[in-house]
C-alpha cells in the first residue's frame, strides 16, 4: 500500500532506566505490571483564577493507549505539561512509574527522561539543529556515536514517510513535515511512555491514515504506554483503549472507544459528532447572541 516500512524488521526494545528508589536509597527495577505507569490524584491547576484542571484523578496502566479529548482550551495540553513537569500543579500528586518527579533533582529527572517521548502540539523542533539531529536528540544526549544515532534517526524518518530529509533544517519544512519529524523524535529512542499532543494536526487525510496506522503498530510492537490528545475521531476509534473527556476542568467521562461511540450522553454526542448545537457551553455564546453569558454567573444551562 505504501513505501513506509511501518517498522518492518526493526527490533524495538524500550529504552528506560526504569528504577524506583527503595528505603535506604537502593534502586530496583520498576516492573510491576499492575501498578499504573502514570497516576494523577486530585490535580488542580489555575491561571489567573481560572480553573483549568479542577480535581483531576486518573490512572494509565502499563501498555494502555489513553486518549484525552475535549474542546479547544479545555486544558488538554496543560494536563500533559503538568505530567511532564513543565508546569507545576497548584495541588495534587502526579506519579510516573510510581515516582513523583517534582520531588527529584534535575539530575534525577534527566536520568529518567529517556523513558519518555513527547510529540508537542507545535512539534517544537530545535531550529539550530538539522532534521536528523532533532530526531536523534535523546540518543546524542546519551552519547550514542553520531553515525549510529544518524542511522536510527534516518530509519525513523523513513517510517514517518520522510526518507532522505535528514540534512534539511526545520525552517525548510512544511507544518505537516515538522509534525512528522516531531513524531520521529518522540519515538526514536524507544521510550516506554509516549505523549502525543495532537499527532494528526496539520496532516492531509492520507498521511493522517498512515500515521494512525503507525501509532497503532508502534503501540503494539513496542508495548508503550501512551497518552494522546486527539480531535480526530478516526484516530480515537483506532488507537484508544480508554478515552477521557475533559470538560470545564473535570474529567466528564472516562470510557472505552466503543462506549464513546455508543453513548447517548448528549454532551459527548455533540462533541463526537462535531455539532455546534447542543449542551456544550463554549463561553462565547453571549458574544454571539448579545446576551449575558450564563457561564460567567456560574448558572447551569
Ligand atoms: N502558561 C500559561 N499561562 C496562562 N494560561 C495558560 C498557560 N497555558 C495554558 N493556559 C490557558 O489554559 C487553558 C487551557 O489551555 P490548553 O493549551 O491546555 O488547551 P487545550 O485543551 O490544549 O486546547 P487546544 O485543543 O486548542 O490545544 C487556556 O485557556 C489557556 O489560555
Ligand atoms: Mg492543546
Amino acid at each position: 500500500m505504501s513505501d513506509y516500512s511501518l517498522f518492518g524488521d526493526t527490533q524495538i526494545a524500550p529504552n528506560c532506566g526504569k528504577t524506583v528508589k527503595q528505603g535506604g536509597g537502593a534502586e530496583k527495577p520498576f516492573d510491576d505490571q499492575r501498578a499504573p505507569k502514570i497516576s494523577l490524584r486530585n490535580v488542580h491547576k489555575s491561571f489567573k483564577g481560572r480553573k483549568v484542571l479542577d480535581d483531576i484523578s486518573m490512572d494509565i496502566m502499563p501498555g494502555e493507549s489513553h486518549v484525552v479529548i475535549g474542546l479547544s482550551g479545555a486544558g488538554k495540553s496543560v494536563l500533559i505539561k503538568c505530567i511532564l513537569g513543565l508546569l507545576r500543579p497548584d495541588s495534587g500528586t502526579i506519579l510516573i512509574n510510581g515516582e513523583d518527579w517534582f520531588d527529584m533533582s534535575i539530575e534525577e529527572r534527566l536520568r529518567r527522561m529517556p523513558c519518555i517521548g513527547v510529540l508537542f502540539q507545535g512539534a517544537a523542533l530545535f531550529d539550530s539543529m538539522c532534521v536528523w539531529e532533532n530526531v536523534a536528540f535523546v540518543l546524542l544526549q546519551q552519547s550514542m556515536p553520531r553515525v549510529d544515532a544518524r542511522k536510527q534517526a534516518e530509519q525513523m524518518l523513513e517510517m514517518v514517510g520522510l526518507p532522505g530529509i535528514g540534512d534539511k533544517m526545520p525552517a525548510e519544512l512544511s507544518g505537516g513535515m515538522k509534525k512528522r519529524v516531531g513524531l520521529a523524535r518522540a519515538i526514536c529512542h524507544r521510550p516506554e511512555i509516549v505523549f502525543y499532543d495532537e499527532p494528526l494536526a496539520g496532516l492531509d487525510p492520507v498521511m493522517s491514515d498512515v500515521i494512525t496506522i503507525l501509532l497503532k503498530r508502534l503501540h503494539e510492537t513496542m508495548n508503550v504506554t501512551s497518552l494522546t490528545i486527539a480531535h480526530n475521531m478516526k484516530l480515537v476509534q483506532a488507537f484508544s483503549d480508554q478515552v477521557s473527556m475533559l470538560y470545564e476542568g473535570k474529567i466528564y467521562a472516562q470510557v472505552s472507544a466503543q462506549e464513546l461511540q455508543e453513548t447517548k450522553d448528549p454532551l459527548i454526542r455533540q462533541f463526537v459528532e462535531g455539532r455546534a448545537e447542543g449542551p456544550i457551553r463554549f463561553g462565547f455564546e453571549s458574544e454571539m447572541s448579545g446576551q449575558p453569558d450564563a457561564n460567567d454567573k456560574g448558572e447551569a444551562t
